[in-house]
């Protein structure tokens, strides 16, 4: 099975978790993408989605899938993202695409966390991904040197502006052995607006795609 095969078989496995009249939120990257087209084809039994980025806002609405502002909810029972890394303890890397602060704004919202990844992004210890931080564009410089203190190496990402107008660092270099601790020590940086470590509010199931099938594991 390819790579894209595997999202794709994790997605279709996450659809389980829609129930008849639900709000569901949806996250962003190109697993979710398979996701949102498995959506469409229930779109009929649900309420509506929450979208975590402009893109996948874009692909719900192209498939007339009706999008709610979250500060129009007051439950919302499942949320759907894929990860960059997980670890055993359902701890995660976000924030590959850029999208990391809407989607941990939507995490928080949600009842349940449903990942869905392959195999690849099982890991043992989080941080060989670069960790994705976005920032206001004018503490870039401050962010960057307090990130090198803690023994990241930032990187610009390149060209790249947020849905919110921001900037993001990728932090190259961090062995994260405590990313609860990690989570909280990058939110004190002035300027920072989110981290890409999921780890306060990890994942609740993870739909891990296996070329024998799809693993179900419960936290
Ligand atoms: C988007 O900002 C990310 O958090 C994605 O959830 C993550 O990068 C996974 O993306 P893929 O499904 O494209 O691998």
């Amino acid at each position: 099975m390819t790579q894209d095969e595997l999202k794709k078989a994790a997605a279709i496995a996450a659809l389980d978790y829609v129930e008849d009249g639900m709000i569901v939120g949806v996250g962003t990257g190109s697993t979710v993408n398979h996701f949102i087209d498995g959506l469409a084809g229930i779109k009929e039994r649900i309420a509506g989605a929450v979208s975590s980025s402009e893109a996948s806002a874009r692909r719900l609405e192209a498939h007339g899938i009706p999008i709610l502002d979250l500060n129009d909810i007051t439950d919302l029972p499942v949320y759907v993202d894929g990860a960059d890394e997980i670890d055993a303890g359902f701890c995660m890397i976000k924030g590959g695409g850029g999208a990391l602060t809407r989607e941990k704004i939507v995490a928080a919202v949600a009842r349940r966390f449903i990942c869905i990844c392959d195999t690849s992004k099982k890991v043992a210890c989080l941080g060989r991904f670069p960790l994705p931080v976005e920032i206001i564009p004018m503490a870039r410089a401050y962010v960057e040197r307090e990130l090198a203190g803690i023994g990241g190496r930032p990187e610009l990402r390149d060209g790249f502006v947020t849905d919110n107008g921001n900037l993001i660092l990728d932090v190259h270099g961090l062995m994260i052995t405590s990313p609860r601790a990690l989570e909280t020590e990058l939110n004190q940086i002035v300027g920072v607006v989110t981290n890409g470590l999921f780890a306060r509010r990890g994942a609740d199931v993870l739909l891990l795609a296996t070329p024998a099938g799809v693993e179900r594991q419960v936290a």
